[in-house]
């Protein structure tokens, strides 16, 4: 039995064959539609989410399998005291599949440990989310068509940002890669990615604190928002949260074929007035959530 905690979990051949997969999804959705019929997704949230755990429903859904599950942990018995071990012990009996979204770093892999089906990590804490890496690089790979030799920018909370974490440990077995890190000094990357991912593997990064100085040198940009939530003083988010702002201005200056990718709630670090721009793909990083999401649960199902 196989589960989903890093995006590393699985290699860039296994990462291929689902990839290959979910355009094959896409391009034929009626061939997939009855297949997990009789098979149950949890979705167990300790954290909100409207995005990822809907696209996980919407996978089942679209497959015939059916969901149950909660959307906060004051709806589940984690207000009672109980710990996720005997809760996913729980979820065993009742589902085959679990999705499992928690804010401790660790939460889905302790889980995991318990478990009896397989359990897909849907972002723990400022740690990972590698299902929104396996949307990322579907939607690059597909309006792309190829995950090597790109600059890629990385802008907004590279601190707390799980994304960008899980991004950048999935991006550097692809070769060519280079990082563009763009944050206020408050919010630059973590050091251990620093040392243990790209020095470690000696792989190129630059960054700036300006988006205007460098906008023009990337071939994909990655925006987020500020994570409220992980800040410990409402004051230093009120004065960082609107620090970037991607707007016509900006987007003047960058290559004419530069993709911009969010994986969404945007806040106010995209102007909506770039949404009609050919160039903004995050709704439809969307879509393609849907179907990743689709093939991961068809291949930890183990169904084809
Ligand atoms: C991201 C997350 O939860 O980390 N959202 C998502 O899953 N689409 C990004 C964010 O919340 O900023």
């Amino acid at each position: 039995m196989r589960h989903l905690m890093s995006p590393l979990d699985f290699t860039t051949s296994e990462l291929e064959k689902l990839f290959d997969l979910a355009s094959e999804i896409e391009k034929n959705p009626k061939k997939f539609s009855t297949i997990c019929n009789g098979k149950i997704l949890a979705t167990c949230f300790y954290e909100p989410s409207t995005r990822t755990r809907l696209s996980f429903e919407s996978a089942m859904y679209h497959l015939g399998g059916n969901v149950l599950g909660f959307s906060d942990a004051a709806s589940s018995s984690a207000s009672k005291g109980e710990s996720v071990s005997d809760t996913i012990r729980m979820i065993s009996c009742y589902a085959d599949i679990c999705a499992i979204r928690h804010p401790k770093e660790g939460a889905p892999m302790v889980a995991s440990g318990k478990s009896s089906i397989p359990v897909i990590n849907a972002g723990d804490g400022g740690h990972q989310h590698p299902t929104q890496t396996l949307t990322d690089l579907l939607t690059i790979r597909s309006m792309k068509g190829r995950l090597s030799q790109f600059t890629i920018g990385l802008c907004g909370d590279l601190k707390f940002g799980r994304t960008v974490h899980s991004l950048i440990n999935a991006l550097i077995r692809y070769p060519d890669i280079q990082f563009i890190f763009i944050s206020p000094e408050e919010l630059k990357i973590p050091d251990y990615i620093r040392e243990d991912v790209l020095e470690k593997n000696n792989i190129p990064y630059k960054e700036f604190v300006r988006l205007e100085d460098c906008i023009g040198d990337l071939d994909l940009l990655y925006m987020t928002r500020v994570q409220r939530e992980r800040f410990f003083n409402e004051e230093e988010y009120i004065r960082l949260k609107d620090f970037y702002i991607l707007d016509k201005n900006k987007m003047a200056l960058a290559k004419k074929d530069m993709l911009v990718l969010h994986p969404l709630p945007r806040v106010n670090e995209i102007s909506v007035e770039v949404d009609d721009d050919a160039r903004a793909v995050y709704f439809k990083q969307v879509q393609y959530g849907v179907y990743v999401r689709m093939a991961l649960i068809l291949t930890l199902l183990e169904l084809l």
